[in-house]
């Protein structure tokens, strides 16, 4: 099989367009027009609108025997970030920023898709450009709307730009990579008061900052340590005056694991802290616990193939092996359908 050479320039030029114009989740209007507007160019069959805002394109195979299906992923939203970066191709948009490279993914995306337009494929070839993966709902609902259905899906692959790396190296890992992300709501009813006479009030202050203190224990005490789990707090709302104690607080955050027991046990063992510590001070709590994607896990034959295919372009010692991230990625939702993977190649090679 033979493909075009990368077209660095166009690849640079419609990152910076992209990154200029950042849209967030089910919000890809110009982006997914773009997209289709060039599939369409280079001859690809285009379907809109696949899960609210993403794009398909589509290639069949060779008419004879060609039974065999390859999707290749790129997200493209943005997030709520002001960018301050003093850059030509700065955004355009306030409090919008393409912060987590999905501008790159984009582009990268194209430009597979006009170097494998132009290549002999002896199979399908669909290429999904997926909206909101920031809000972990976009993967879901492409796969919702039959993206890996007719024809049926044999293996997906994706990517995502990496900082940590150097240079020409690509990190390509089988087994879980990214991990499962869970999101967690606790409400604490107290009873408010003046602050001079705390023992006329339910403090959820104090009960809040024992809860912290409690989900935080969840990692060191009731996870097994051969287990990964990251426990974050990352918001907590109370009271507006220094002088009143607050009828309620608020937290929220987020769990992180690649799977396993404490996994399973998360929304139970959140749950729990959070009422028994509220109880023991009189107060109550009320939990809203959900699992937004699952561990990312990358199937152990396609992954050896991938990282065949990057050794043949990089070189054998530039392909890197055992990176991973407690961060999560919706690409998880295709992964647990159908073999494929999920690799990092690093953000400055693309020289934006
Ligand atoms: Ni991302």
């Amino acid at each position: 099989m033979t493909v075009p050479p990368v077209d660095r320039a166009a690849l640079v030029a419609t990152r910076r367009d992209l990154h200029q114009h950042p849209e967030l989740g089910f919000e890809e209007r110009r982006t997914g027009a773009l997209v289709a507007e060039r599939l369409q160019q280079l001859g690809y069959t285009v379907r809109t609108g696949v899960g609210k805002t993403g794009v398909l394109a589509q290639r069949d195979g060779a008419p004879k025997g060609a039974s065999r299906c390859v999707l290749v992923r790129a997200d493209m939203d943005a997030l709520p970030v002001e960018e301050a970066n003093e850059v030509p191709y700065r955004s355009r948009q306030p409090g919008r920023m393409h912060a987590c490279g999905h501008d790159g993914h984009v582009a990268i995306g194209l430009e597979v898709a006009r170097r494998l337009h132009a290549a002999d494929l002896p199979g399908s070839l669909k290429l999904a450009f997926q909206p909101a993966e920031e809000i972990s709902y976009g993967a879901e609902a492409m796969i919702r709307d039959g993206v890996l259905e007719r024809p049926k899906v044999d293996a997906a692959f994706g990517l995502h730009l990496w900082n940590d790396l150097p240079t020409g190296t690509i990190g390509i890992m089988p087994g879980a990579v990214m991990a499962s992300v869970d999101e967690f709501e606790i409400a604490i009813v107290g009873r408010g008061g003046h602050a001079a006479a705390p023992h006329q009030t339910i403090d959820p202050v104090l009960v809040a900052a024992h809860v912290v203190t409690g989900l935080q224990s969840l990692v060191s005490r009731r996870r097994n340590p051969f287990e990964e789990a990251v426990v974050s707090v990352t918001q907590l709302n109370a009271g507006h005056a220094f002088n009143v104690i607050p009828g309620r607080a608020e937290l929220r955050g987020t769990v992180r694991t690649f799977g396993g027991k404490f996994f399973e046990q998360a929304p139970q063992l959140v749950e729990e802290t959070a009422l028994g510590i509220a109880a023991a001070f009189g107060a109550t709590a009320e939990v809203r616990y959900r699992r937004l994607t699952a561990p990312l896990v990358n199937d152990q034959r396609m992954t050896a193939l991938m990282r065949g295919v990057a050794q043949d372009i990089v070189g054998q010692e530039r392909v890197i092996d055992g990176i991973r991230t407690m961060g999560g990625e919706d690409m998880s939702f295709f992964l647990a359908k159908v073999p494929g993977t999920f690799a990092s190649p690093p953000w400055v090679d693309f020289a934006f």
